[in-house]
């Protein structure tokens, strides 16, 4: 996280931060109240709910509305993204 309520900017309205996801690592579902925009670096899966997995190519962008279950994994490859979140 580089903003946000465990940043290096402490603020609460916004969360901005990178997650970098080995190869072959499933990030476990989760939810939070804020809406959640993802840039997505290098090629990955994401799901909301018990939807299929979508695949997001690189400079694409992946939306999650408030308070959705979504994982996120990677391919034989690391999965490197940008993450926004706005309460
Ligand atoms: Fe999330």
């Amino acid at each position: 996280m580089l903003v946000g309520p465990e940043g290096l900017e402490l603020r609460e309205d916004v969360w901005l931060g990178v997650s970098l996801v080995g190869p072959n690592v499933r990030y476990p579902d989760h939810r939070h109240l804020p809406e959640e925009t993802y840039l997505v670096m290098s090629p990955g899966d994401f799901r909301q709910g018990r939807n299929e997995w979508v695949h997001v190519a690189n400079g694409e962008t992946f939306y999650n509305p408030k308070s959705i279950v979504h994982a996120m994994r990677s391919s034989d490859r690391p999965l490197l993204v940008f993450w926004a979140l706005k309460e």
